[in-house]
């Protein structure tokens, strides 16, 4: 095995696990009036906090005050890095002040000093589906072009206030989940969006892509000012298409498709846009404000590494002729998807498939040759405690020892350069698509149900003491 300094991790994002959605100043994110859902049924998005809805965010499993005996966790465990988000509305409770809040700094200063006190490096993503509220509904999130400017006050904040403390950053999280505009919770969450009526969906796409790109730009930027020692990448979410047969059709419609996947990627790494985007922008006669100046921050800041999260692929076909189901929520979801016959899903219909993963790792790194993190990758699965206190997860640890195989195949025989590998939900938490607490992904078990019930208590499962063997023996145990 050639690997060394690796970032063995875990990763989390703030609306997900902190709770505390209204202490120490902070102001409501996009997340925070997202009610719970389940599988197949879609998460609501509701005008404003109504106080006979449940927001699972709002507690979410507590870390905000638990932080001390969770992070005592991370370390027993052994993680090296922890990869989590800083909530924007910590910082900038509404997104548009011209001052930051010294709580929310002062509480990410006390989580960073705390890891690093355990020999946790911090890996920080700045907008981890937390846009604020304020900026969503009075200025379109990401429609408008000051949005760029809030949120580079906010990049630049962190950076300043952060920069002896954390060198990986990453700018926005799966920046590319609203190419599906089917799904009203991608546009919400990614921007701050929501599509009003006789709008072309995709048009607005582009326009907030475009100043979404433009705002990481200006971050990675400004980030190499503060600190020229800095690592800013970009975070995709990577769901590889396979056509489904060796049809030329079929493997057209899979290339064609992947453009969707490599839009953001393309622009975030090579600082332009992609041919095939400028041809669609031309043939759809799309109205984008897209300026001279902007083209030119766009090739100034580019990333560092790609940030990825691998779950699974998905297949297209040419012709689809059944009708598909869009509340089965799914990342990456395409109309033209079909199963793939070769391999098996989890309960919530998320294919799993490790070969994609070692399939991934080649492709993006032929196409951009600039080192990978893998930021995510997990089993959302049901887990039992039981009379004795414990949680048999083997599924999940079978996931996770084909996936990590997959990766160190793909840094061993195809020289792939990996920074390092941090598992999903690494202590349970709010699942994003659907609000459930039983779609669990943690190595480390939280007693709380979808209703929020439960004592809080952390449990460890099986996966706990197999992971510690992992990062300790270096992937030597596999
Ligand atoms: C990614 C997100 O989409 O996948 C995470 O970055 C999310 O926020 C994770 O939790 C798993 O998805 P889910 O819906 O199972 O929680």
């Amino acid at each position: 095995m050639t690997i060394k300094n690796f970032l063995w991790g875990g990763a989390l994002a703030a609306h997900q696990f902190e709770g505390g959605w209204n202490k120490g100043g902070k102001g409501p994110s996009v997340v925070d009036v997202m009610t719970a859902g389940a599988h197949g049924v879609a998460r609501q998005i509701t005008q404003d906090i109504e106080p006979d809805k449940f927001y699972p965010n709002h507690t979410a499993i507590d870390f905000y005050h638990n932080y001390k005996e969770d992070i005592k966790l991370f370390a027993e465990l052994g993680l090296k890095c922890l990869r989590t988000s800083i909530a924007w509305t910590r910082i900038f409770p509404k997104g548009d002040e011209l001052e930051p809040n010294e709580e929310g700094l002062k509480f990410y200063d006390n989580v960073f000093d705390e890891l690093i006190a355990n020999g946790i490096e911090p890996v920080i993503t700045l907008s981890h589906f937390e846009i604020p509220l304020h900026l969503a509904r009075e200025y379109g999130g990401f429609r408008n072009r000051k949005t760029v400017d809030f949120f580079e006050r906010f990049a630049k904040t962190c950076f300043e206030r952060y920069k002896h403390k954390v060198k990986y950053w990453m700018t926005f999280n799966e920046i590319n989940n609203q190419m599906d505009t089917n799904n009203p919770i991608f546009f919400w969450t990614n921007s701050g969006v929501q599509v009003k009526s006789g709008e072309n969906p995709k048009e607005v796409l582009y326009q907030v892509a475009h100043y979404e790109l433009l705002a990481s730009a200006k971050a990675v930027i400004a980030g190499k000012k503060i600190n020229p020692d800095f690592q800013i990448g970009c975070m995709i979410s990577h769901v590889p298409i396979y056509p489904y047969s060796c049809n030329p059709d079929d493997m057209m419609a899979a290339e064609i498709a992947m453009h969707q996947r490599f839009f953001f990627p393309d622009v975030h790494v090579r600082g332009y846009y992609p041919s095939y985007a400028l041809k669609e922008f031309e043939r759809e006669g799309y109205k984008l404000d897209i300026t001279q100046e902007d083209l030119a921050i766009l090739k100034q800041g580019t990333v560092d590494y790609i940030g990825f999260s691998y779950y699974m692929s998905t297949v297209v076909k040419a012709e689809v002729n059944e009708k598909h189901d869009l509340e089965n929520i799914v990342n990456g979801a395409l109309p033209n998807a079909v199963d793939n016959p070769y391999i098996k899903s989890s309960d919530w219909g998320w294919p799993i498939d490790p070969e994609g993963l070692r399939y991934t790792l080649n492709r993006l790194y032929e196409r951009y040759q600039l080192p990978l993190f893998i930021v995510e990758n997990g089993f959302g699965a049901i887990d039992q405690l039981e009379h004795d206190l414990q949680i048999h997860d083997q599924p999940r640890i079978e996931y996770l020892a084909a996936h990590i195989k997959a990766m160190l195949t793909a840094i061993d025989y195809d020289g792939v350069d990996i920074i390092g590998y941090t598992a999903w939900g690494i202590i349970d938490v709010v699942s994003f698509t659907t609000g459930e607490m039983k779609k669990r992904y943690g190595v480390i078990y939280v007693d709380r149900d979808n209703e929020g019930n439960g004592t809080m208590k952390r449990y460890k499962k099986d996966s706990f003491k197999w992971y510690q063997e992992v990062i300790k023996s270096n992937g030597e145990s596999l």
